[in-house]
């Protein structure tokens, strides 16, 4: 049964899934099977996200930066993409949730793009949930291009004009913005989006990030107090 959210259920969480390749390397095996098994967390978590009542889930799967990985860690990861788009992601979508994406798509293989923009065209329009992956995602070339699209349709430079020409134009920002994997850093990810974000830092590696953990980091949200800047 779906538990209820309280007004303390952050809308929109974030989730920086880092750590993958120091799990993978901890049990000797390739980084491949770290970004696997991440793979599947990942949907873990979205399914118990949607559970709690949460009603955005954004995970930053891959950046911009990452592009510059090896070869072949980048095809591996996108097969692992398709994989999972095609089965788990679809049964998310099967199951009412809506997909969004967040990231330049034309950084992409052109299959990896194909497979994506399905799962986003087939997701309901006022759905309960949604899942936002951010793929090839940069947050600097968001706001710069989100500035450059206000320019070109003769808009003002005003927060609310650039708000509304990010990825997540019409999402809430997000309410608490969780990393694992040990490292205190936003990597590129929300920059603007962020602005009063609860943030979150676990040392867990992301593939042992259990639902369990989730729970926890969302007990901790509960118990602080956000002031936005007033008494
Ligand atoms: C995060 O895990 C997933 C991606 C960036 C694709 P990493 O691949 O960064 O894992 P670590 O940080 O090397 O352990
Ligand atoms: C951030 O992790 C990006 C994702 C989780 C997709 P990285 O491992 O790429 O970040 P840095 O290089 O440690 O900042
Ligand atoms: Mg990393």
């Amino acid at each position: 049964m779906a538990e209820v959210a309280t007004v303390k259920t952050p809308r929109h969480v974030a989730i920086i899934m880092d750590g993958n390749g120091r799990w993978a390397k901890k049990r000797l095996l390739p980084r491949s099977a770290g970004h696997s098994a991440g793979m599947n967390r990942m949907i873990g978590l979205a399914e118990r996200a949607k559970k709690l009542g949460i009603r955005y889930l954004t995970v930053y799967a891959l950046s911009t930066e990452n592009l510059a990985r090896p070869k072949d860690e980048l095809d591996g990861l996108y097969s692992l993409i398709k994989k999972y788009f095609l089965k788990n992601v679809d049964a998310l979508i099967g199951g009412g949730a809506a997909l969004r994406v967040a990231g330049n798509l034309s950084l992409l293989p052109e299959d990896v793009r194909q497979v994506v923009n399905q799962g986003v065209a087939r997701s309901p329009k006022d759905a309960e949930f949604t899942f936002c992956i951010a793929l090839a995602y940069g947050s600097r070339r968001e706001i710069a291009d989100a500035c450059s699209a206000a320019v070109s349709d003769g808009a003002a430079i005003t927060e609310q004009e650039i708000s509304s020409r990010l990825y997540t134009a019409g999402m809430p920002d997000p309410d608490l913005i969780i990393r694992t994997g040990g490292e205190k850093r936003l990597s590129n990810f929300l920059l603007w989006q962020a602005a009063y974000a609860e943030l979150y830092f676990s040392d867990v590696l992301f593939p042992d990030f259990t639902d369990e953990c989730l729970d926890m980091a969302i007990a901790d949200y509960s118990g602080r107090v956000r002031r936005f800047g007033k008494l």
